[in-house]
C-alpha cells in the first residue's frame, strides 16, 4: 500500500473533478499537491488553498519541467481538453492536449521517476457497446476525436508501464457529476439540467429520454481514483469508475425537475449526428476486488446535494 504522504502533481487540478480530488487529497494528510492547469475549462478557485498553483500548459515543456523540478512522487493526470461535442469541434486542440500533452508528462514522469501514475480516461473507448461494459472488452468503434485521444492516452500509459516500467493506473470515468462542476456548452448533461431546471426552464433530451448512462457521483469517482494510486495491485491495471447502475435520461430529466420543482417540463430534440450510444453500464467487479471500490447508489441523495451546492454560487 503507498502512503498517501507525498508530493502530489494533480495535472487538471482546476477541473470539475481535479479539484475534488485535491480537496479530498489535503484532508487524506499529503505532504504537498501542485497543481498544473491552464484553466481552459476549469476554474483557479477549485484549487483549494494549501495547494501550489502552476497557471501552464501541458504541452509546454517549460511549464512541465517547473513542476517536475518538485519531484512529484505520485501523479493524477487529469488535465484533458473536454469533451466530446468540443473535439467535433475542434480536434486539433484536443489531440494537441489529450495526445500530444499526455505523451509529454508521461514522458517527465519517466525521467524523473515516480511511485504511481494514474491516468484518468473515459468510458467514450468503449464507443457504442452496451454494458455491462468490461474493462477486458475491446474499444468500441470511437465515435468522436475525444474518445480518439482519451484511448490513444491510454495506450500510451500501457506502453510506458510495459516498455519502461512506469507504476501506471489507467481508470475510465463514467459521467461525473457532482458538487464543483458548473454548466457549459460542453459539460456533462446533469450540471446543464439543473442550471436549466432551477431558472426554470424545460430540460431538453437530445434523443428519445429512452437512452441511459451510468452516472457516477464526485465522491465516488474521488475515493477509487485515489485507491487506485495507493493498492499494490493495481499497478499496470484498467478499471472502470462507474456507479454500475443504469438511469434513463428521462428518469434523470424528471427527478431534477421534481427536486427543483420546476414545472417546465422535459423537450425533445434530435441526437447529436455523432450519439449512437442508447445503453451505457460499468461492470466495476475489478475495481472492487483489486481497489475496495465501493460506490453509493443513492442517486436522487446524490442529486439533492448537487442542487443544494449550485444554489450556493
Ligand atoms: N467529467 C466526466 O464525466 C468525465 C468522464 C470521463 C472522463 N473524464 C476525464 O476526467 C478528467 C477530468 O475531467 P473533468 O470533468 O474534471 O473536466 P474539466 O474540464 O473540469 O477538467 C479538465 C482540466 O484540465 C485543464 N486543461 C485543459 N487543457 C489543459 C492543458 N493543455 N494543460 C493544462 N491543463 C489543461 C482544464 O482547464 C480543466 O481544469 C479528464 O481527463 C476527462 O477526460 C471526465
Amino acid at each position: 500500500m503507498t502512503s498517501l504522504n507525498k508530493t502530489i502533481l494533480v495535472t487538471g487540478g482546476a477541473g470539475a473533478i481535479g479539484g475534488q480530488l485535491c480537496k479530498k487529497l489535503l484532508r487524506e494528510g499529503c505532504q504537498k499537491i501542485i497543481v498544473v492547469d491552464n484553466l481552459h475549462s476549469g476554474f483557479r478557485e477549485n484549487v483549494p488553498e494549501g495547494c501550489v498553483f502552476v497557471q501552464g500548459s501541458i504541452t509546454d515543456d517549460t511549464t512541465l519541467d517547473k513542476v517536475f523540478a518538485e519531484k512529484p512522487e505520485i501523479i493524477f493526470h487529469l488535465a484533458a481538453h473536454f469533451a466530446n461535442q468540443n473535439s467535433v469541434e475542434h480536434p486539433r486542440e484536443d489531440q494537441e492536449t489529450n495526445i500530444v500533452g499526455t505523451l509529454k508528462v508521461l514522458e517527465h514522469a519517466k525521467q524523473s521517476g515516480v511511485e504511481r501514475f494514474v491516468y484518468a480516461s473515459s468510458s467514450c473507448v468503449y464507443g457504442a457497446e452496451s454494458g455491462p461494459l468490461k474493462e477486458t472488452q475491446a474499444p468500441g468503434s470511437l465515435e468522436t476525436p475525444y474518445a480518439v485521444s482519451k484511448y490513444a492516452g491510454e495506450e500510451y500509459t500501457r506502453l510506458y508501464y510495459e516498455l519502461y516500467g512506469l507504476p501506471t493506473v489507467i481508470v475510465r470515468y463514467f459521467n461525473s457529476f457532482g458538487p464543483g462542476e458548473r454548466p457549459g456548452k460542453y459539460r456533462n448533461v446533469i450540471p446543464n439540467f439543473i442550471a436549466k431546471a432551477l431558472k426554470g426552464e424545460p430540460l431538453m433530451i437530445t434523443g428519445t429520454g429512452d437512452e441511459t448512462r451510468d452516472f457516477c457521483f464526485i465522491d465516488d469517482i474521488v475515493r477509487g481514483t485515489i485507491a487506485s494510486a495507493t493498492v499494490d495491485t493495481a499497478v499496470g491495471g484498467v478499471y472502470n469508475l462507474g456507479s454500475g447502475r443504469e438511469t434513463t435520461i428521462r428518469e434523470l430529466a424528471e427527478i431534477i425537475n421534481r427536486l427543483t420543482d420546476n414545472i417546465a417540463g422535459i423537450q425533445y430534440i434530435p441526437r447529436r449526428s455523432w450519439d449512437h450510444i442508447t445503453r451505457r453500464c460499468a461492470d466495476i467487479s475489478e475495481a472492487k476486488k483489486d481497489c475496495g471500490y465501493e460506490p453509493a447508489v443513492a442517486l436522487e441523495d446524490q442529486l439533492k446535494e448537487t442542487i443544494q451546492w449550485f444554489r450556493t454560487l
